[in-house]
């Protein structure tokens, strides 16, 4: 990112109770599953899952920005089509403002959706070549019934003033414009049927880095403007800190560490999300700093490791026998900040369960260098 971004946004007083937002919640979600079968052979039999989404439990508040972050492949745009239900989910409940979405209906799901639109990650592939920027940010006002004719067509011309577009523009194709330009099209399409919340799928992850901060500014401004909820998706944690009000670390499917951006950015708890964290680049380019470099690929969500998933991995320097056998449970590590690891103190895992399962090393807090952004001292 650049040094264009302005401030991040103001985080909100930390919550009381783990991964639940700040006034009454607009998404929850709970247990959401998303197993992708994996089919062999002549007959297509059923061989496995890919466990894309694996117990994803989370709530966003009314005008919240909730980051997701995690590598390629963690199940992210899984989670944020499953909410929309643009892919139907395993298990799991989600409600958005008291709906019970998975309960819905064809036709009411469509009703819906109108209060929950999309950003995708590639303005390329995302508009349509063949349909004209003023049909296509047109097109949800007339599937929703929103306006027609003369009054469509000036809906039309402010949304793309107010995404910093030409109302001119309306006439032309999305290949005659830039990456930066086409998100903002893509954003104009999402404003059009006045949503309340968008999932943005890594809205900026394919655009040029100077690029990148007038589009979070512009979603900044009209989430202040229109009092928008966001999801925000992102796989590099620099991208997030300057939009999230609280930030959501996913690994294999699972969510390991969910807190307010500042106490994620401050203090991070997992190895994974320390590990996210030491990529950063720090405001002050004198401090060098070494990045935890994790060894061995990430591994396939269609076969997890066991017990903590992220063990292979691990640089914790109290990882034993016992990570490879007990889950850890997404627990609370400070007040509103959960972490999935049982070698982080506090854990609800007493130390006799973990000497059960083969542990040889006592908890221990661990806090590398690398990890801290934001010159606070471990
Ligand atoms: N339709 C599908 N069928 C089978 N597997 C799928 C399908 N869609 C996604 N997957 C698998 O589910 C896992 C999660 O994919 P997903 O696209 O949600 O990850 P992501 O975090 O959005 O990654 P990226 O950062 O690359 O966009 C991956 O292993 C992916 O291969
Ligand atoms: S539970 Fe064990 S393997 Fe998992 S993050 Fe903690 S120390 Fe690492
Ligand atoms: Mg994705």
């Amino acid at each position: 990112m650049t040094d264009a971004l302005r401030a991040p946004n103001a985080a909100p007083a930390p919550s009381a109770a783990a991964g639940v937002a700040t006034g009454e919640p607009l998404l929850s979600i709970s247990q959401l599953t998303k197993y992708f079968p994996i089919r062999r052979g002549l007959f297509g039999r059923e061989a496995g899952a890919v466990r894309a989404v694996d117990g994803v439990s989370l709530q966003v508040g009314r005008g919240e920005t909730l980051g997701i972050v995690g590598e390629s492949g963690c199940g992210k745009t899984t989670l944020g089509r499953c909410i929309l239900r643009l892919i139907e989910p395993t298990s799991g409940q989600i409600h958005f403002d008291g709906i019970d979405v998975r309960a819905l209906d064809p036709a009411s799901m469509r009703r819906l959706r109108r209060r929950m639109q999309i950003i995708f990650q590639d303005p390329f592939s995302s508009l349509n070549p063949r349909m004209t920027v003023g049909a296509i940010v047109r097109e949800g006002l007339t599937i929703h019934k929103l306006a027609a004719g003369a009054e469509a067509d000036n809906r039309v011309r402010q949304l793309l003033e107010e995404v910093g577009l030409r109302p001119e523009y309306a006439s032309r194709y999305p290949h005659e414009f830039s990456g930066g330009q086409r998100q903002r099209i893509g954003i104009a399409r999402a404003l059009a049927v006045e949503p309340e919340l968008i999932v943005c799928d890594e809205p900026v992850s394919a655009l040029d880095v100077s690029v990148q901060a007038q589009v979070i500014n512009l979603l900044q401004d009209l989430q202040r403007d229109r009092g928008l909820t966001y999801l925000f998706i992102a796989h590099d944690l620099s991208v997030v800190e300057h939009i999230a009000t609280r930030v959501s670390v996913m690994y294999l499917g699972k969510i390991v560490e969910l807190a307010s951006a500042a106490d994620v950015y401050r203090e991070p708890v997992m190895p994974y999300t320390q590990a996210l964290l030491s990529a950063v680049p720090v405001p002050d380019p004198a401090a060098s700093r070494e990045r935890i470099v994790l060894t061995g690929d990430v591994p396939s969500p269609a076969n997890p490791p066991s017990g903590c998933v992220f063990h292979p991995r691990c640089p914790h320097p109290a990882k034993d026998a016992a990570c490879t056998v007990i889950v850890p449970p997404l627990e609370e590590k400070a007040p509103g900040h959960v972490a999935a690891c049982i070698k982080q103190p506090p854990t609800t895992v007493p130390w006799h369960a973990q000497q059960q399962a083969g542990a040889t090393r006592q908890p221990e807090r661990h806090l590398p260098l690398a990890a801290i952004t934001h010159g606070v001292s471990p």
